[in-house]
C-alpha cells in the first residue's frame, strides 16, 4: 500500500532566518537554496519580501533561478503585503503566497487592537486577495494553539471559502503538548467544512523541545505538510528541524508510514551549509547532524560497533550523508579500538604489548584534551623500545618530555587519580584526532573509508572547537 506522502516545507530561509545571529545576505540566501533544492524539500520559503529590499530581492533571486521546488513568499494579512509578495514571485516557475494573521485573544487584544469580527474579516479579505494573484495560497492563524477552539474553527472554514489552499496551524509560542496539538488537528478535520479540500499543515516552535514530536503527532491526525529548518534553527528556540521530522519518519516506518522527498545523504551537507554560512555552529549531541551523532567513546560502545554496528546505531551514518561512524579515543575507549586505531598507524600488537600502549595511553588521554595520533605512535614507539617513563602517571616522566602539561590544554577540572596513574571519572572525553588510516571491514556493512576520522571539509575555520571532530581533521 501506498504511503501518504508529507509535504516538506522548509522554512530556514524566512523563519529560521528570524534566529538571533543568523541572518543571511541576498547571495547566501540562493546559495542556500540551491542546496534546499538538492535536498529535495517541496516548497522553500524564500523570504518576507515586505521586510525589507534585502528580502525582496532575495526572493525574487531564488525565484528566478531554483525552478523545482514551489517558491513561498510570506504575508500580513494586507494588501500592501500580499502584493509586495506576489511582485517578489514574478518568474518563479511555481509560487505561492503565504498569508499570516493572528487569531489568539491575547495577540488580537494585546498586538493588533482589533476584534475577532475584524480579524476573521481581515483574513477572509487578505486570502481573497491572494487568491486573485496566485493560485496557491497558504493562510496561517498565528499563536493557533492558543486561540479559542471555536474561533479558529471559524476562521479557517472562511479563509477556505476565500480560496486557501493550505491551511497551517502554528504553535507560535512552541506553548502544545503533542497529545494536545494533535487533538487540535483532529479537531479541525471534523469540524471545518471543506477543510477535506485543502492541505493542513504543521508549524511548531521548540520553546519546549516538542516541536518534532508535535510536529509528528500532527502528521498522525491528517496533517500533509511539515513547515521546518534545517538544525531547527528559528525565531527563540527554533522550529521543528527538518532532519529530524524526515529520520523519525525514515527510521520508525512502523510508527510513522509516510513518505518525503528529502535526499538523506543531503542533510549532512545542508546542516554544514547552513552552519558555515550563519556561522553559528550546530551543537555537539545534536540529532542525526551533530558531531557526536555517530560518535561513540565509551569502550563498551565502540567493542559493540567494531563488532556490528547495529547494536548502536539505529540508522548508518552513510544515510544522512556522513561519511562514517567514528570512534573516539579517550579515557572510555577500550582496548578494542585502540588496536585498531595502532593498527592504521601501522602497528599490530601481541596482547601483552597492547595492555601496554592501552596503560600509558589511559593515563595520557586523562591528563590531556586531545591525544593526537603523533601522540599515539610515540607512546608505540615507547612499548616497542620498552621505555616506562611515558605516560605512566609520573608527572615528571610525562609532562617533562613529550606531551603538553594537562592543566596548560584542557579547560574542564581534572580528577587527582589521573596524575596517580588512576582512571577519573569526568564527562568530559579526551579526544584523538586522527588522520586517515587504511578501511576496515564492518560484519554485515561496507568497508568504512575510516573509522577515526576521513573526509568532509570543515564547517569554516571560526569555531575550532567545531572542526576538531570532522572526522578526524
Ligand atoms: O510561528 C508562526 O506563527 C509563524 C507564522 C508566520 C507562520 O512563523
Ligand atoms: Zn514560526
Amino acid at each position: 500500500m501506498d504511503r501518504p506522502r508529507i509535504t516538506i516545507f522548509d522554512t530556514t530561509l524566512r523563519d529560521g532566518e528570524q534566529s538571533p545571529g543568523c541572518s543571511m545576505n541576498v547571495q547566501e540566501k540562493l546559495h542556500l537554496a540551491q542546496q534546499l533544492d538538492r535536498l529535495g524539500v517541496d516548497v522553500i520559503e524564500a523570504g518576507f519580501p515586505i521586510a525589507s529590499d534585502g528580502d525582496f530581492e532575495a526572493v525574487q533571486r531564488i525565484a528566478a533561478s531554483v525552478r523545482r521546488p514551489i517558491i513561498a513568499a510570506l504575508a500580513r494579512a494586507c494588501a500592501g503585503d500580499v502584493d509586495r509578495a506576489w511582485q517578489a514571485l514574478q518568474g518563479t516557475a511555481r509560487s505561492r503566497i503565504h498569508v499570516f494573521l493572528a487569531t489568539s485573544d491575547i495577540h488580537l487584544k494585546y498586538k493588533l487592537r482589533i476584534t475577532r469580527a475584524q480579524c476573521l474579516e481581515q483574513a477572509r479579505e487578505a486570502v481573497r486577495r491572494a487568491k486573485s494573484l496566485c493560485a496557491d495560497v497558504e493562510f496561517s492563524p498565528e499563536d493557533a494553539t492558543r486561540t479559542e477552539v471555536a474561533f479558529l474553527c471559524q476562521v479557517v472554514e472562511a479563509v477556505i471559502a476565500a480560496g486557501a489552499t493550505t491551511v497551517n496551524i502554528p504553535d507560535t509560542v512552541g506553548y502544545s503538548m503533542p497529545e494536545e496539538y494533535g487533538q487540535l488537528i483532529r479537531t479541525l478535520r471534523e469540524k471545518v467544512a471543506g477543510i477535506d479540500k485543502v492541505t493542513i499543515s504543521t508549524h511548531c516552535h521548540n520553546d519546549l523541545g516538542l516541536a518534532v514530536a508535535n510536529s509528528l503527532a500532527g502528521v498522525q491526525q491528517g496533517a500533509r505538510q511539515v513547515e521546518c529548518t534545517i538544525n531547527g534553527i528559528g525565531e527563540r528556540a527554533g522550529n521543528a528541524s527538518l532532519e529530524e521530522v524526515v529520520m523519525a519518519m525514515r527510521v520508525r516506518p512502523d510508527r510513522y508510514a509516510y513518505e518525503t522527498a528529502i535526499s538523506g545523504e543531503q542533510l549532512f551537507a545542508s546542516s554544514q551549509m547552513l552552519a558555515e554560512i550563519t556561522r553559528v555552529p550546530v551543537q555537539p549531541h545534536k540529532a542525526i547532524t551533530g558531531r557526536n551523532a555517530f560518535a561513540h567513546e565509551a569502550g563498551i560502545h565502540q567493542d559493540g560497533m567494531l563488532k556490528n554496528p547495529l547494536t548502536y546505531e539505529i540508522m548508518t551514518p552513510q544515510s544522512v550523508g556522513v561519511p562514517d561512524s567514528r570512534l573516539v579515543l579517550g579515557k572510555h575507549s577500550g582496548r578494542h579500538a585502540l588496536a585498531l586505531r595502532c593498527e592504521q598507524l601501522g602497528h599490530q600488537f601481541e596482547r601483552r604489548e597492547l595492555d601496554e600502549v592501552y596503560r600509558k595511553f589511559v593515563v595520557l588521554a586523562d591528563r590531556i584534551k586531545k591525544v593526537q595520533d603523533s601522540h599515539l605512535l610515540e607512546l608505540m614507539q615507547d612499548v616497542i623500545r620498552g621505555d616506562v617513563s611515558s605516560g605512566n602517571g609520573d608527572a615528571a616522566g610525562s609532562q617533562g618530555k613529550k606531551f603538553p602539561p594537562a592543566a596548560a590544554t584542557s579547560p574542564y577540572p581534572r580528577a587527582a587519580s589521573a596524575a596517580a596513574g588512576g582512571n577519573g571519572h569526568e564527562s568530559h572525553p579526551a579526544q584523538v584526532s586522527g588522520s586517515a588510516g587504511p578501511a576496515q571491514a564492518r560484519p554485515g556493512h561496507p568497508a568504512p573509508a575510516n573509522w577515526f576520522g576521513g573526509a568532509p571539509a570543515p564547517v569554516a575555520d571560526h569555531h575550532s572547537e567545531q572542526e576538531d571532530y570532522l572526522w578526524g581533521v
